[in-house]
């Protein structure tokens, strides 16, 4: 019999299925375009999500309702781009990076897509700005996209800052395939799903390296 949990649609998408989907569903958009060949362009990795991931986001936060979002991991802001097109006008993403140099090509990035009312880029270290966010929530999203050895604090912080029925979602949680694996940021990345399954009514959809979405749920439901 047919293993359940390995049962995936991948068998049937061909590039050509794949690209003619994306077509149908989500046409190019040239802000979109300029934010997601940023990286190559400034020599940054290109660890972007891809469009359909970018579009999934929309998706769930209009779903969600969201207004206050926050994302851990910028790079040069396309994700970011994807969630604030869900946004209503007095929305707000507030988008958290690292590196310098990435968090300067954000921010032209959002300029360029004519975003910057909407999206705030914040420079710095994640697990030293959550704190100071945590008076503009509580949130309806948290996009948990960086250092993967510190995805059960980022849970941890979304969990007690989120409305109830706001969104966590967390990318690479497959940790490119060693979720399973006697390691540091593979026992963290763990937690982060127990800590979803715990809260969340949750699953992992399986995008290429895994896309884990819970909606918070509250302690009376
Ligand atoms: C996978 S990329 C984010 C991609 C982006 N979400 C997108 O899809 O367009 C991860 C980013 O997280 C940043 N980062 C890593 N550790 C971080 C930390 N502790 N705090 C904030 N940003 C961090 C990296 O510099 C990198 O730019």
């Amino acid at each position: 019999m047919a293993d359940q949990a390995s049962r995936s649609g991948d068998r049937y998408a061909t590039p050509q299925i794949l690209d003619w989907a994306a077509r149908t569903h989500h046409p190019a958009d040239p802000g979109l375009n300029r934010a997601f060949t940023a990286p190559a362009a400034h020599g940054m990795p290109e660890i972007q999500l891809g469009p359909a991931e970018g579009r999934l986001l929309e998706v769930l936060l209009r779903l969600a309702g969201a207004r206050k979002v926050v994302e851990i991991g910028t790079l040069a802001g396309y994700s970011a781009l994807w969630m604030a097109r869900a946004l209503p006008a007095d929305g707000h993403l507030w988008t958290i990076e690292a590196d310098a140099s990435h968090a300067a090509v954000a921010r032209e990035v959002v300029e360029d897509g004519g975003y910057e009312d909407r999206i705030t880029v914040i420079e710095g270290d994640a697990l030293d700005v959550l704190p100071k966010l945590s008076d503009s929530g509580p949130f309806c999203a948290v996009f948990v996209d960086a250092d993967k050895a510190r995805y059960d604090r980022y849970g941890r912080w979304a969990t007690a800052n989120l409305r109830d029925g706001g969104l966590l979602i967390g990318d690479n949680a497959y940790l490119f395939g060693h979720l399973l694996e006697d390691r540091e940021d593979a026992a963290a990345m763990r937690r982060f799903h127990e800590e979803m399954a715990d809260h969340y009514l949750s699953l992992c959809v399986p995008t290429p390296d895994g896309l884990a979405v819970g909606v918070k749920v509250g302690s009376d439901t």
